[in-house]
């Protein structure tokens, strides 16, 4: 690992798995980290749209739109597994999984590289990340 970079325990997986979703800091910046469907991510907790703390958000199933058999609209439901954090100032959402917003692919949450060693998950913070500061 580069001087550039180092690596920080963030929290304990199992704290994590229970919690789903956690907002720590690290050098300053703010960092959401998720757990969902067995997968670890990590994003900064700014915004795209206008810079709020989109990782305190609720987090809600994604909203789709069902077609019957007749192929009519069959209304609006909840998808069964994924899920979507709902920024808390205007409402923009994004896939925890991809940070992507789910009808906007080119606008999404910044990524934080995420790891699991044991019972550690582990970000890995480089100083040329925007919002970090450089070592
Ligand atoms: S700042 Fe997040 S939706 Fe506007």
């Amino acid at each position: 690992m580069s001087a550039a970079q180092h690596e920080i325990v963030v929290a304990g997986l199992a704290d994590l798995e229970e919690r789903e979703r956690l907002v720590v800091e690290v050098d300053g910046v703010e960092l959401g980290i998720y757990f969902h469907a067995g997968e670890v991510r990590a994003w900064h907790n700014v915004c795209p749209h206008q810079g709020g703390p989109v990782c305190q958000g609720k987090i809600m199933p994604r909203t789709v739109q069902t077609v019957r058999e007749d192929r009519k609209n069959g209304g609006p439901a909840f998808h069964p597994s994924d899920r979507t954090i709902v920024c808390p100032w205007h409402g923009f959402e994004f896939d925890i999984g991809t940070g992507r917003h789910p009808s906007a692919p080119g606008i999404g949450l910044r990524p934080i590289p995420v790891r699991v060693q044991g019972d550690d998950v582990i970000v890995t913070i480089r100083g040329d990340q925007p919002g970090f500061p450089g070592r």
